[in-house]
């Protein structure tokens, strides 16, 4: 049942709702629908991060490039079942989800075979929502749930929104960075109005190369654009980050004095933990 303002004292309410809020857990999406802006490398790295901080976290991967298995090590072929079973057949996610070589993390794996689920949802009721319902089982398991979006602005980025409280937008400090921003607000804004589902969003700026004008450009142009939603901490470009995945670690574990690993964790204990811990 739930209670409402009118039908008990304020004190009791209030105890109530800030109970409901402090178990809630914190569900962050990482999208933008420009290619290659660190989606996958900051949703493994934060993840790896917060677990590093002993908070329980669940990796999902809503893109069919099934990257987030491969940073972690993780053959998902191998697997009986994974995300495209959980979102379009009965699998259950506590049947999808595996435990990853790292403390405190754990994955829920795709593959290519998620691809079909963009045709094989069209059809299914409240589709834009079965993620969330399927999410919302194994939710309370976790402290965090990260979810790595694909860079497409289809069912697959719809389910991971709508079934998210906060959106990180990670923007690479190159060229056309805007490019690909403006259409995932766009996808975002109709999640609010469509499902009534609003979804907190902050930016990311990542590959940032302290040796070029470009990347400072970025940054001011970033900053000026979206203010206070930017992180202060900005991901440096690190030639570690690129050789983790084919060693199945996240960078914060590979090479943990690379100056990228340094500013994932600086960024999840300054930042990320305390905005949304
Ligand atoms: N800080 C960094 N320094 C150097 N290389 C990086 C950094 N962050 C990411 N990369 C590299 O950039 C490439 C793209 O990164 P990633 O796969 O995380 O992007 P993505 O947004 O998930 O891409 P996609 O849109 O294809 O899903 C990868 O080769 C990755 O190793
Ligand atoms: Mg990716």
């Amino acid at each position: 049942m739930t209670l409402a303002r009118h039908d008990i004292p304020y004190k009791i309410y209030v105890r109530h709702i800030y109970r409901i809020r402090s178990t809630m857990v914190s569900i962050i999406c990482f999208g933008n629908q420009k290619g290659g802006s660190a989606k996958t490398t900051s949703a493994i790295n934060i993840g790896a991060s917060l677990a590093a901080e002993g908070r329980k976290t669940l990796i999902c991967d809503l893109d069919p490039q099934g990257s987030c298995s491969l940073g972690l090590g993780v053959d998902s072929y191998q697997l009986p079942v994974t995300m495209y079973e959980v979102l379009c057949k009965d699998t259950r996610p506590d049947d999808a989800i595996v435990q990853t070589a790292i403390d405190n993390l754990a994955l829920l794996p795709s593959n290519i075979s998620l691809s079909a689920a963009e045709f094989e949802l069209i059809s299914a009721i409240r589709r834009e929502e079965i993620f969330k319902q399927k999410i919302t089982t194994v939710a309370s398991n976790y402290d965090f749930v990260v979810c790595d979006l694909p860079p497409s602005l289809g069912i697959l980025t719809i389910n991971g929104l709508a079934a998210s409280n906060q959106l990180i937008v990670p923007v690479e400090c190159e060229f056309y960075a805007m490019a690909g921003i403006k259409t995932m607000l766009q996808l975002r804004d109709l999640v609010t109005t469509r499902l009534g589902h609003s979804v907190e969003t902050r930016f990311l700026l990542t590959k940032y190369d302290s040796r070029t004008r470009l990347s400072a450009e970025v940054e001011d142009m970033v900053r000026k654009n979206f203010g206070d939603a930017v992180f202060t901490n900005l991901i440096p470009r690190a030639i570690r980050v690129a050789e983790a995945p084919s060693h199945g670690s996240p960078v914060t574990q590979y090479a943990p004095t690379s100056k990228a690993s340094i500013a994932y964790r600086k960024l999840v204990k300054e930042e990320i933990l305390r905005i949304v811990g």
